[in-house]
């Protein structure tokens, strides 16, 4: 992006996905509060409080400060950190603030449609009673526990050596009670009698993530928790991970780092709400795309994003937690539903399992929209999905007002005749416009026949603005925002919209020619992730996002994926089912279908 004059420089902040224009020597903090996202800054940019801190992803700035040496620590300093009342902006830069340098946080859809799943997991408790034998004979505790076991759980089981301290000190403070944690291969964990068996469930989004801490016997959701993806400094999309992975020699290794450092930190926060130890987290289940799977294990992901698009890695899996550093239980492991290809992965599973998308009956459209979109569409017994890169636009992102969905964003707007109204989240004066509330823009402007199918501004309307010779619709001025400055929409911000709605609309086009069916032939379209969550489907149909099918037969599931790591977590039964059914998935590459910029193109268009 360029910035407005020459002069200026364009700093992004993430998380939030705001790019501010700013004078050379600006400091992070100055262009950060212009922008109007609430940073920490308890001494007022005095220096002296050290709460501003921000990491410097990419770009020039300042020398580290005397006061930022004083501030920060050497690790921190490795590691990009600076305070972002000290650092100042010498060419077009990125940062990231960490979620405590933020005073407000995205807003993040964790929960979603789950059906009732039995609890069945694959870890499950033993109660041990050593009370019969004598103190002397505590040396054999481990023979006889694993006798003990033998006889219940009639399988071979091994017991690792760094559970044997825990095993002598639990033993004495219990009276010789235990409850071991057991699968069917190892005893992974050894707690006090009465302990609970917790699991790890965690949907790892190219922008969110959410992590949920949860009972295995009960099925009982404990705590839940959302952050937003740190990888997102190195690429708001995927393709742009992948070439950050490719072309830095550390660049497969900081991805990872990053990701495992927050998912740790989510459970740390679990942990800390549902009131249990890291030897109770007995098991996990991870879900994501098939670049965040990859990138989480560390496996390569250039066959990901190369021609012909192969994937490393399809099947299911069990790993161990301490293997990628993922602080559960020592002896635990993370289970991975399969991927379904190259762009499809196993969230999509997840979704799929959580909605009971193939067992509802009739013709059945399953989207779930992100900055990549999923699609499933299933009919007469067959299932057909594809991937498409809808962007990053609908989290705000490559729009001139675009945020994330932040307080303060317009989430809902609405013009009536000269008046234009707006809904921003938690009432807070506007900063900014999220995907939500842009997609309603376009709608109303739209309707108002302000712009023309083709996306093109009607400039005899009085309403259309003009801003540095560029023609503009302005939804707050500067007075009634809360930065002081007008948040308008432009011809370019239109055309984002476009791209990203045209992405999804061919990916649906596409598999109903596959099915050979009609859009008014599907009985229901599922609607899963926080946009789906939030927006207007109304105005979504509107601009033609989906086909015409009458807005009854939609229905918004919130996080469904985050529900499906759930029921895996919980039900060995869900785990089969995911990998029975990526069997019968048909995965259609947009790409290679012959038509496909035919059906885009149509797409593009507001008609
Ligand atoms: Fe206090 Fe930066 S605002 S140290």
């Amino acid at each position: 992006m360029k910035p407005a004059d020459a002069d200026q420089l364009t700093l992004t902040l993430e998380p939030m996905g705001k790019r501010v224009d700013v004078a050379p020597k600006t400091t992070v903090l100055q262009a950060a509060q212009e922008a109007g996202v609430d940073v920490m800054a308890v001494c007022g940019g005095m220096g002296t409080c050290g709460m501003c801190k921000v990491y410097s992803v990419s770009g020039k700035f300042s020398p580290v400060s005397l006061i930022e040496q004083e501030q920060l620590t050497a690790a921190d300093l490795n590691k990009g950190l600076r305070l972002a009342c000290e650092a100042q902006v010498l060419s077009h830069c990125t940062v990231l603030f960490p979620p405590e340098t933020l005073a407000t946080l995205q807003r993040l859809q964790l929960e979603g449609m789950q059906t009732a799943t039995t609890p069945e997991p694959c870890v499950v408790r033993l109660k041990v009673d050593l009370s019969g034998i004598s103190k002397s004979e505590l040396d054999r505790a481990v023979d006889r526990i694993l006798a003990e076991v033998h006889n219940t759980h009639g399988s071979v089981i091994t017991f690792s050596d760094h559970l044997i301290p825990q095993l002598s000190k639990l033993l004495e403070e219990n009276e010789l009670e235990l409850s071991l944690a057991v699968n069917d291969r190892e005893i992974i964990s050894v707690l006090p009698p009465d302990s609970r068996l917790v699991g790890y469930a965690v949907d790892i989004g190219t922008t969110k993530i959410a992590g949920f801490l949860v009972d295995l016997t009960t099925g009982q959701t404990l705590a839940s928790v959302g952050a937003t993806n740190p990888q997102i400094a190195y690429g708001e999309d995927i393709i742009n991970r992948i070439k950050f992975a490719n072309e830095n020699p550390q660049g497969g290794k900081i991805l990872q780092a990053i990701l495992v450092q927050t998912v740790n930190s989510i459970l740390e926060e679990l942990r800390l709400l549902g009131n249990v130890s890291r030897d109770q987290i007995v098991d996990a289940v991870m879900v994501g795309n098939t670049a965040i799977h990859h990138m989480l294990l560390g496996l390569p992901v250039k066959p990901l994003g190369t021609a012909p698009y192969q994937t490393p890695a399809t099947q299911s899996m069990v790993i161990h937690a301490r293997d990628i550093g993922i602080m559960i239980a020592e002896g635990a492991s993370i289970y991975l539903p399969p991927n379904i290809a190259s762009f499809i992965g196993g969230d999509h599973v997840a979704m799929l399992l959580s909605t009971e998308a193939r067992n509802r009956g009739g013709t059945i459209l399953a989207v779930d929209i992100g900055t990549n979109t999923e699609i499933s569409l299933i009919n007469n017994n067959r299932h057909y999905s594809c991937s498409c890169a809808s962007g990053p636009a609908f989290e705000g992102a490559h729009i001139r007002e675009g945020m994330r969905a932040i307080p303060g964003a317009i989430e809902k707007m609405l013009i009536d005749g000269e008046v234009t109204k707006v809904k921003t989240i938690q009432n807070k004066p506007a900063i900014g416009i999220c995907g939500s509330g842009v997609l309603d823009a376009v709608a109303e402007l739209r309707r108002e026949r302000l712009i023309d199918a083709r996306g093109s501004w009607n400039r005899d309307d009085p309403r259309i603005t003009m801003r540095g010779g560029k023609s503009q619709f302005v939804l707050v001025d500067a007075k009634g925002s809360g930065h002081g400055r007008d948040i308008a929409i432009d011809r370019n911000d239109i055309n984002q919209i476009q791209l990203a709605k045209a992405a999804i609309r061919s990916g649906i086009e596409v598999l109903l020619q596959h099915a050979q069916t009609a859009a008014d032939e599907v009985n229901l379209v599922l609607l899963a992730g926080a946009f789906g969550t939030y927006i207007d489907v109304h105005n979504a149909v509107e601009i033609g996002m989906f086909p015409r099918i009458p807005l009854e037969r939609f229905q918004q599931v919130g996080n469904a994926a985050g529900s499906g790591a759930r029921a895996m977590l919980i039900s060995t039964a869900s785990r089969r089912a995911a990998e029975q059914l990526v069997g019968q998935i048909e995965y259609i590459e947009l790409m290679t279908e012959g038509n496909y910029t035919d059906i885009f193109m149509k797409a593009i268009s507001f008609d």
